[in-house]
C-alpha cells in the first residue's frame, strides 16, 4: 500500500482531535480536512495569540470546548460522538510552565489522558486511537545515542515526568482492558520538538525568534548548545497518520509506542538552528543569557525511529535545511503579505508535503 493510499481511511471518517487549537493540533486538523474527514475538535482554550486556529478559520470542523480534566464531559461528549479515531495530544505542552504550575501539568497531561482512556473505555463502537505524549517520556541520561520505546520511562522536571507517567497509564488500559477488548486500539506516539509556522507559544525557540525579528529586536537565547530532535510538525503528523492508518487494519500494532524523529543523523543545537533561520530573515540578531539553572532543561536528547522505519514504513522526508525553509517562509509570508489567506499557505506546505510521498 503507498502513503498516500494510507491516508485515504481517513475520508468521511469522525476524527476527535484534542488540542486542536494549539500549535500540531491545528496543523493536524488542517490535514485531516483537508483529506475529507470531519472533525471533532475538542480543547478549553486559545492557547496563542495570534492563533494558527483562528487564522486557519476552518468552517468544517465541529469545535467543542471541554477540559479534559472534566471526565463526565469528556465521556458524554465521545459517547454522542462515537468516533471511528481519536487522536489525543490537548496537553499542558511547555516545561517551563510545568514548573511554574505542576499541579495543573500533572492534572491535564496524566489524569486529562486518563480521563481519555476512561472515555474510550465506554464507547460501544469501533475507535482507533493514538495517544501523543512527547520523547521527554524517556528518562534522559544524556546518551548519544537514540533512545528506543523500551528505554526506561522518566523525567526531572514535572512536564517530562507527566508524559512519562502517561505512557505507564496507556500501556496499564491496554493491558487491563483493550488488550481484552475488540472495539477499541490505541497505540502512543512520542516525537521530539517540532517547528513550522503558526507557533506563538512562549518560551520556544522559533516562537522567540519570530516574536523579537518582526519588531526588529534581538531574540535572547536560553542554552545555545542544547541538541533537539528538531523536525518539521508535518513529520510527527504523517506518522500518527500512518499510525492510525496501520493500528486501524492489523491488531498486532495495538498497544504498541512509537518514535517519530528527524531525518538527519546528526541532531542540532539552538545556534545552529538559529543561524539556519537568520538566513531568510536578513539583518536579525541574537543574545546568549547567562545560564539560570532554576527551571533546567535537559541537553541532549535523540530518538531511534526503527521500529517506525520497520513496522509502519515511515520516513521522515525532510532534511534540517527544508525544514527551516518551510517554517522561515510560512512566517515570512505571515508577516509580509498583509492580503494573505492563512489556510491557503498552510494548505499548500500540506501538499508540498504530500508530494513526497509515494
Ligand atoms: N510542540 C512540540 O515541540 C512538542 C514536542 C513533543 C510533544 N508535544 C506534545 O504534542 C501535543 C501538542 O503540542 P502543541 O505544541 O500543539 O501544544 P499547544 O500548547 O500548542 O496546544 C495545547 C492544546 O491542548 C489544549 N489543552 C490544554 N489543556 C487542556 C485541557 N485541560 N483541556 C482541554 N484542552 C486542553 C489547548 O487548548 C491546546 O489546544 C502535546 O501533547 C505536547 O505535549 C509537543
Amino acid at each position: 500500500m503507498t502513503e498516500l493510499n494510507l491516508l485515504d481511511c481517513f475520508r468521511g471518517k469522525k476524527i476527535v482531535v484534542t488540542g486542536h487549537t494549539g500549535f500540531k493540533g491545528s496543523w493536524l486538523t488542517a490535514w485531516l480536512s483537508e483529506l475529507g474527514a470531519n472533525v471533532i475538535g475538542i480543547s478549553f482554550n486559545i492557547p496563542t495569540n495570534p492563533s494558527h486556529f483562528e487564522l486557519l478559520n476552518l468552517e468544517d470542523i465541529e469545535d467543542y470546548k471541554i477540559d479534559i480534566r472534566d471526565p463526565f464531559a469528556l465521556e458524554n461528549l465521545l459517547k454522542i460522538k462515537s468516533p471511528d479515531f481519536v487522536f489525543h495530544l490537548a496537553a499542558q505542552s511547555l516545561v517551563i510552565n510545568s514548573y511554574k504550575n505542576p499541579l495543573e501539568t500533572w492534572n491535564t497531561n496524566l489524569m486529562g489522558t486518563v480521563n481519555l482512556l476512561e472515555a474510550l473505555k465506554s464507547l460501544n463502537n469501533e475507535c482507533t486511537a493514538i495517544l501523543i505524549t512527547s520523547d521527554k517520556c524517556y528518562d534522559n541520561f544524556e546518551w548519544s545515542w537514540g533512545y528506543r520505546e523500551t528505554d526506561k520511562l522518566g523525567g526531572a522536571d514535572p512536564y517530562s515526568a507527566s508524559k512519562g507517567a502517561a505512557e505507564i497509564a496507556i500501556s496499564s488500559y491496554f493491558r487491563s482492558y483493550f488488550m481484552k477488548n475488540n472495539n477499541i486500539k490505541i497505540a502512543s506516539a512520542r516525537a521530539g520538538n517540532v517547528i513550522a509556522g503558526g507557533d506563538w507559544s512562549q518560551n520556544r525557540l522559533i516562537p522567540d525568534c519570530i516574536r523579537a525579528w518582526s519588531i526588529g529586536e534581538r531574540v535572547i537565547l536560553r542554552n545555545p548548545n542544547s541538541t533537539r530532535p528538531w523536525q518539521h510538525v508535518l513529520e510527527p503528523l504523517s506518522g500518527y497518520l500512518f499510525l492510525a492508518s496501520k493500528l486501524h487494519q492489523n491488531n498486532e500494532l495495538n498497544g504498541k509506542s512509537f518514535n517519530f524523529g528527524p531525518r538527519d543523523l546528526t541532531t542540532k543545537s539552538v545556534i545552529d538552528l538559529v543561524k539556519k533561520m537568520s538566513d531568510y530573515w536578513p539583518k536579525v540578531k541574537w543574545e546568549v543569557e547567562k545560564l539560570n539553572d532554576e527551571f533546567h532543561e535537559s541537553g541532549l536528547l535523540k530518538l531511534n525511529c526503527d521500529l517506525a522505519h520497520e513496522i509502519l514504513n515511515w520516513q521522515p522526508k525532510l532534511n534540517f535545511e527544508e525544514t527551516i525553509k518551510m517554517t522561515a517562509l510560512w512566517y515570512k509570508n505571515y508577516y509580509e503579505n498583509k492580503e494573505l489567506n492563512v489556510k491557503e499557505l498552510t494548505i499548500s506546505q500540506i501538499k508540498n508535503y504530500m508530494e513526497y510521498f509515494n
